[in-house]
């Protein structure tokens, strides 16, 4: 039996217990949603108050040379290089994963023409699957999902490109990059990988793993804020040839020659499109500092630690009240969430929000809990299985308020 107290002895010896000080929480909530919209790091408010009353008030377009607005999606990329295994100039940040996902798509059909498969997976976040089928359309490719079971068998010299979600939304499952990547290669095929789930929830190795591209969210662990730009990682060995269809002018070789003919950047750079949201990028930059000093290796034990307990303590206290587990035991199969199916799903989500744990749904039945090891700790996951089981054994989740959809769930 695991008890309260066994929880706050793991914190205890915890080593990032003292990050959660670099957090503005709420009293009184246990935040599980961190895969969705990361916590507000206490290094935002600040810079943006700078940004806006000095930078932008009174420095005004001068700025973009006197406070450096203009190189801010290369630094801020190179920040986040750190955090998955790449180089500071593979990085960039700009537009939205699904804008950047479709720039990467056109820019590897290019690179294997010939080729007429986009393979993709089954049960991939909309964004992906959606974005793949426009670029098949337009590029007069097919788009072919498979099971994720099925994903290396399905690898063959028609496929131009693989596009994948390291870490799955609904279920957290993994999918072995190294591994896939290096079969995709060996059929002349190209990988994109989705971190949103991955990027500040783990440790990824990009590099170690001969990635060709990533694209990843700002606004999840990497807790950048509501709508904070998005990452794109181009391994340099594609720089050079890279073609991405979306020809603006912050990607072109001399944007200030304001010449007629386009002509990429070098580099990374060319991965920009226009002007980039500056506010965005300065509360991202400023989210990052969350990270600083941070060992990669011990976020993830912490992560695995959590998520582990939580799926032990539902077999211990909630065995009763018909939840599955949508998410793998095993620890290398994790990412840094777990989710549990109920029919009754999205009212158990509200009931339990409010009792102040913050998770969400994803339909037809799955409620899903992040684990941001910087700011949460094993007490946090006793103390939310405990309401958790509060809404069952009363029955609350029943009550009309908490079965009525809101548009965002
Ligand atoms: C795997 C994955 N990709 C992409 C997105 C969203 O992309 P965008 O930043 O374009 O909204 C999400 C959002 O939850 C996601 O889970």
């Amino acid at each position: 039996m695991i008890s309260r107290q066994d929880c706050l002895a793991l914190d205890a010896k915890d080593p990032l217990a003292a990050c959660r000080e670099r957090f503005a929480l709420p009293p009184g909530v246990i935040y599980l949603d961190g895969n969705s919209l990361g916590a507000m790091p206490r290094a935002v408010p600040s810079r943006m108050q700078q940004a806006i009353e000095q930078e932008w008030a009174v420095g005004l377009i001068r700025s973009w040379n006197d406070a450096d607005w203009y190189p801010a999606p290369q630094r801020v990329g190179a920040r986040i290089s750190a955090l998955i295994g790449a180089k500071p100039n593979e990085v960039i940040v700009a537009d939205s994963t699904s804008v950047n996902l479709f720039k990467l798509l056109v820019a590897a059909l290019r690179l294997r023409p010939g080729r007429k498969t986009i393979l993709g997976e089954n049960g991939n976040f909309p964004t992906d699957a959606y974005v793949a089928s426009g670029v098949a359309e337009l590029c007069g490719v097919q788009h072919r999902p498979v099971a994720p079971a099925e994903v290396m068998a399905a690898l063959n010299e028609d496929v131009a490109v693989l596009t994948l979600t390291h870490v799955n939304y609904k279920s957290g499952q993994t999918f072995d990059m190294a591994a896939i990547t290096r079969r995709a290669h060996e059929v002349g095929a190209l990988v994109i990988w989705d971190l949103a789930h991955t990027a500040g929830a783990m440790p990824c190795d990009l590099n170690g793993c001969e990635a060709d591209f990533a694209v990843g969210c700002g606004y999840k662990y990497l807790n950048g804020g509501p709508g904070a730009p998005s990452f794109a990682f181009v391994a340099e060995r594609h720089h050079e040839a890279l073609r991405q269809p979306i020809t603006g002018w912050h990607g072109h070789a001399k944007p200030f020659a304001f010449g007629q003919s386009y002509e990429p950047a070098p580099g990374i750079d060319r991965m920009l499109v226009g002007t980039a949201p500056q506010m965005g990028l300065f509360a991202l930059e400023a989210a990052l500092t969350a990270f600083d000093g941070v060992d990669l290796q011990q976020l993830r034990a912490k992560s695995l630690a959590l998520t582990s307990l939580f799926i032990r303590l539902v077999d211990q206290e909630l065995s009763e009240y018909g939840f599955g587990l949508a998410t793998p035991r095993e620890d290398g199969l994790r990412g840094s969430q777990v989710s549990l199916t109920h029919e009754q799903g999205y009212a158990i989500v509200q009931a339990l929000i409010a009792r102040g744990v913050i998770g969400d749904f994803r339909a037809p039945d799955i409620l899903r809990f992040g684990f941001a090891a910087l700011y949460l700790s094993h007490a946090d996951v006793w103390d939310a299985i405990a309401l958790l089981k509060d809404v069952m054994s009363s029955g609350d989740w029943q009550k009309p308020e908490f079965m009525a959809k809101k548009a965002v769930t």
